[in-house]
C-alpha cells in the first residue's frame, strides 16, 4: 500500500484527520480534568474545615496537619459572613506563584492555564479560590502545590492520546476496507475493461455494461460504454471503407487498361474515310483520355490525397462549354427527362489559372448534381453558370432551379459518403469538388438552397503563394 495509490492516500488522510480531531478534543479535556481536580481539592478542604467549625475549639496541631494533608492543601480560608476566617493552616514551602479564581473563569483562560501547568516542570505553590459546595459560605480559598496535579494531568493526557491513536487506526482501517469495497474494486473493474477493450476495440463484446451501484461511477461507465460504441462502429465503418477503397482501386486499375485499349482504337478513327466519323473522333479521344485520367487519379487517391493541382492558364468559358455540352447530352439521352436549359454568363476573355482537369471535375460534379435534382422533379428547369473576377480571386457561381438540398445533404455538406440521398449516388461528388477547390487554396460554399433552387459559389485565389502546386508552362 504505497502513498501514490488511492487506498494508501485514503488511509493516511483518514489517520491524519482523526488524530487532528482527537487533539482538538484533548486540549479541552485536559483543561476540564484540571478544573475537576482543583474543585475536588476545594471540596476536601471544605470538609476538613467544617470539622473544625463543628468542634468550635482550636484543634491540636497534629490533628490539624493530618486534616490538611488528607485534603492535600497547606491551608484553608473559609469566608462566611463577610469575615475572612483562616480556618486551617500549616507552613507553606515557598512563595505563592499564581492565584486561580475558579468562580468566573472563561474556557480559554482555563485551557491556557492548563497548558502552562503542563509545560512547567517546577513544583509551585498556587492559591485557588472557589465557591463552597452547598453555599456553605461565601468563598473558599486554599493553597496547594502543583506536583500531583501536573502528574495526573500528564497521565490522563497520555491515556487519552493512546485511546485516540487506537481509535484513529481502527477508523482508518475500517474506512480503508469500505473504500476498497465501494471504490477501488469498481474502479479496478473499469480499468480491466478498458485494457481488455484497448486490446480488441473492434470486438463489440468487450464494451463495458454499466453495473456500478455508485451513481458517479455508473455515470462514468455509461459514458465509457457510449464512447466505446462510437469507436467500435467508427472502426467497423473504417474497415468497410478500406475494403471499398481497395475494390475501387482494383476497378479503376482494370478500367484504365480497358480504356487505354479503347483509346488506341479511337485514335485510328481519325484516319477514317467517313468525314462524320473523322469529325467525331477527336471528341471521343478526348472523352476517353479524360476517363483514363480519372482512373489514374482514383488510383493515386487510394495511395494518398488528390494530386497537387497542376496549374495552367486557360479560358474559362471554353471549359464551362465543355461541361455544359456533356451534361446537355446526358440530359437529352435520359428517358422522358424534362427540358433543362443551360445558361452561361461568363466574360468571353476571362482567363483563369488552375488545374484544368480538376476544375472540369469540380464543375461537372456541381452541374450534374443540379441536372439530377431538376430531373428528379420531372419539371423543366434551368442551370445557370456565371463567373467573374476581382483583385483577389476568380469566382464561379453554379445555380439551378431544383428543389434544394435535402436536410441530410445540408447536415453532412462536403463530407464523403455521408450526405448522399440520391438513388444511385455515392455521396462523393460534393466532397471531391470541395477537396479539389481547397487544394487550389480556394473554397466551395453553398450560397443558398431552398425550394426555388440551389446555388454554389467557387472561389479561387489569384495569389497561390504557399500552396503546393505543380506549375506548368502557361497556356493562353
Ligand atoms: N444542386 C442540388 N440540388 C438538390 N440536391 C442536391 C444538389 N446537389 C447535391 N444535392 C444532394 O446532395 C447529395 C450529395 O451530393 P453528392 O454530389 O455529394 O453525392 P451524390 O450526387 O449523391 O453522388 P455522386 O457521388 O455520384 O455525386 C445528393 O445525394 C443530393 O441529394
Ligand atoms: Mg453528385
Amino acid at each position: 500500500m504505497t502513498l501514490n495509490t488511492l487506498s494508501g492516500r485514503f488511509a493516511l488522510l483518514t489517520g491524519i484527520f482523526v488524530l487532528l480531531a482527537e487533539v482538538l478534543i484533548l486540549l479541552p479535556a485536559i483543561a476540564n480534568y484540571r478544573l475537576d481536580f482543583l474543585e475536588s481539592r476545594l471540596e476536601r478542604a471544605q470538609i476538613a474545615s467544617l470539622a473544625l467549625l463543628a468542634t468550635d475549639e482550636s484543634l491540636a496541631s497534629d490533628l490539624e496537619s493530618e486534616l490538611l494533608s488528607n485534603a492535600g492543601v497547606f491551608n484553608v480560608v473559609l469566608r462566611r459572613n463577610e469575615v475572612r476566617q483562616l480556618v486551617l493552616s500549616s507552613p507553606i514551602p515557598g512563595p505563592i506563584a499564581a492565584t486561580y479564581d475558579l468562580r468566573a473563569q472563561p474556557f480559554w483562560t482555563s485551557a491556557k492555564n492548563a497548558m502552562q501547568q503542563l509545560l512547567d516542570p517546577e513544583n509551585r505553590v498556587i492559591r485557588v479560590i472557589g465557591e463552597p459546595v452547598n453555599q456553605a459560605g461565601q468563598l473558599i480559598e486554599i493553597t496547594t502545590d502543583t506536583k500531583q496535579l501536573r502528574t495526573e494531568m500528564i497521565d490522563y493526557g497520555l491515556r487519552l492520546l493512546a485511546i485516540s491513536a487506537a481509535f484513529s487506526i481502527l477508523t482508518a482501517l475500517l474506512l480503508n476496507v469500505a473504500a476498497q469495497r465501494m471504490l477501488l474494486v469498481p474502479i479496478r473493474r473499469v480499468i480491466n475493461h478498458m485494457t481488455a477493450y484497448a486490446n480488441a476495440p473492434e470486438d463489440a463484446r468487450s464494451i463495458i455494461t454499466p453495473t456500478a451501484r455508485l451513481a458517479e461511477l455508473n455515470e462514468a461507465e455509461a459514458a465509457l460504454a457510449a464512447m466505446q460504441h462510437t469507436v467500435t462502429s467508427a472502426l467497423k465503418q473504417k474497415a468497410r471503407l478500406a475494403q471499398l477503397g481497395q475494390a475501387v482501386a482494383r476497378i479503376s486499375h482494370d478500367l484504365r487498361n480497358i480504356l487505354t485499349t479503347a483509346q488506341i482504337f479511337a485514335d485510328r478513327l481519325e484516319t477514317s474515310e467517313d468525314p462524320a466519323v473523322r469529325r467525331a473522333a477527336p471528341k471521343l479521344v478526348n472523352s476517353i483520355s479524360r476517363a483514363v485520367n480519372l482512373c489514374e487519379t482514383t488510383l493515386a487517391f487510394g495511395k494518398a490525397e488528390e494530386p497537387a493541382p497542376s496549374l495552367s492558364r486557360f479560358n474559362l468559358s471554353a471549359l464551362v462549354a465543355e461541361v455544359t455540352e456533356a451534361e446537355a447530352l446526358a440530359a437529352e439521352t435520359a428517358d422522358d427527362a424534362p427540358a433543362i436549359e443551360f445558361l452561361t454568363d461568363i466574360p468571353a476573355g476571362l482567363t483563369i489559372r488552375a488545374d484544368r482537369e480538376q476544375l472540369f471535375r469540380v464543375l461537372s460534379n456541381l452541374v450534374r448534381n443540379g441536372r439530377q435534382a431538376i430531373e428528379a422533379t420531372r419539371k423543366p428547369g434551368t442551370i445557370e453558370i456565371g463567373a467573374g473576377e476581382d483583385e483577389q480571386e476568380w469566382f464561379i457561381r453554379i445555380g439551378d432551379t431544383g428543389p434544394g438540398l435535402p436536410q441530410k445533404a445540408r447536415d453532412y455538406l462536403f463530407q464523403p459518403f455521408s450526405g448522399g440521398s440520391r438513388k444511385g449516388g455515392t455521396g462523393l461528388g460534393l466532397a471531391i469538388a470541395s477537396d479539389l477547390v481547397r487544394n487550389h487554396g480556394g473554397r466551395l460554399e453553398l450560397l443558398r438552397s431552398d425550394e426555388d433552387g440551389t446555388q454554389f459559389c467557387l472561389h479561387l485565389p489569384r495569389d497561390l503563394a504557399g500552396i503546393a502546386l505543380r506549375e506548368e508552362a502557361a497556356v493562353e
